[in-house]
């Protein structure tokens, strides 16, 4: 068994910005990011948003926006988040309005927000009219499951937050990270001779389902970007997993989520899953699960998910 995953993330407390950034790293050191963050969540976590203090109160509905709001140290604008917003540990303490393709309206409206920031994956589209019928601003970044993304959130983010020109650093520090880890893929890659990438079957089990990913998914971009294939190529987006698919396959290697192994109860179980024992990664039990926002959020920190992936598949 080979199951990897990415750093656990630190409690939070006085070091907390410091334990956020190094979560967003592994490819370069802090000096690159301004000065001025320096201060710790905590000193803002004391103040409200509000008409009062004249902060904007958001609503973040996806997991890799949350992220970005903390690390612009605006957190304490949040007066709620997703169920997809675990990271960091702190943002699972914010009021929740429910899964980001399944959101609650009620608990939306109740918490009078000034701004909603998502992605379009959010749903269901009855909630969505609800809310812009309530004349609530839905602002969502258009997913292409393309690095990207990710700087679309960030300038969104320091739009939302008025935190503009720290948006812009946090952008070219993700930038400079993102290319450096596109360049060990490159330098793997050429190290190969060319060699085609291992064989890759991604498996997510969140919900009622196992399903597999095949095209225009984020796990088949998080595994182009690691010089992988997707062995469920024939397919677009995500379908339910069944025996014969698996096998058809020949997956060297399963990459799951850990969402996914604990929802199943731990990785005996994983392997019981429809085929899996039947094929080359299942005989060697050849697995790696990963945070699942970590790896398919598309947020701060994909490049330092992509670059545990490519070094586990290596
Ligand atoms: C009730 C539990 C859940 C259900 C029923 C569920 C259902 C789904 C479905 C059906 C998709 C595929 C969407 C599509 O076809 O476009 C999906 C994707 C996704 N879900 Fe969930 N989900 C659940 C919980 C979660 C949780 C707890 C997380 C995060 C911690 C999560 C993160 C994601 C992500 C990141 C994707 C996109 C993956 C990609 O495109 O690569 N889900 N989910």
């Amino acid at each position: 068994m080979n199951r990897r995953s990415p750093a656990p993330f630190g409690p939070e407390g006085g070091t907390h910005r410091r334990r956020l950034l190094q979560a967003i790293g592994g490819l370069g050191g802090l000096a690159t990011l301004p000065k001025s963050w320096g201060a710790t969540g905590q000193a803002f976590a004391a103040a409200s948003p509000g008409e009062a203090s004249g902060e904007p109160r958001l609503v973040s509905i996806h997991g890799s926006l949350t992220e970005v709001v903390y690390l612009l140290e605006a957190q304490h604008m949040l007066v709620g988040t997703d169920t997809t917003s675990t990271h960091p540990a702190a943002a699972s303490q914010t009021p929740k309005v429910g899964y980001l393709r399944q959101l609650s309206a009620e608990g939306l409206l109740s918490l009078k927000p000034h701004a909603v920031l998502g992605t379009d994956e959010a749903g269901p589209p009855a909630v969505l009219a609800q809310l812009r019928q309530a004349g609530v601003p839905l602002q969502l970044v258009s997913v292409k499951h393309r690095f990207e993304d990710l700087i679309e959130k960030v300038k969104l983010a320091g739009e939302a937050t008025r935190r503009q020109s720290a948006a812009q650093a946090l952008s070219a520090d993700l930038r400079k990270r993102w290319q450096a880890t596109q360049q060990q893929v490159a330098r793997r890659h050429a190290a190969a001779s060319g060699n085609t990438g291992p064989r890759v079957l991604f498996i997510m089990a969140h919900g009622p389902a196992a399903m597999l990913a095949g095209t225009d998914t984020g796990a088949h971009a998080m595994l182009s970007y690691a010089g992988a294939h997707n062995a469920m190529t024939q397919v677009q987006g995500w379908r339910a997993l069944n025996a014969e698919s698996a096998v058809q396959a020949r997956p060297d290697w399963i990459v799951t989520t850990q969402e996914s192994v604990s929802a199943l109860g731990g990785l005996p179980t994983f392997w019981q899953l429809p085929g899996l024992a039947l094929t080359p990664a299942g005989r060697q039990q050849r697995v790696l699960s990963f945070d699942t926002m970590a790896l398919l959020g598309f947020g701060p920190r994909m490049p330092a998910a992509l670059q545990e992936l490519q070094q586990g598949l290596s």
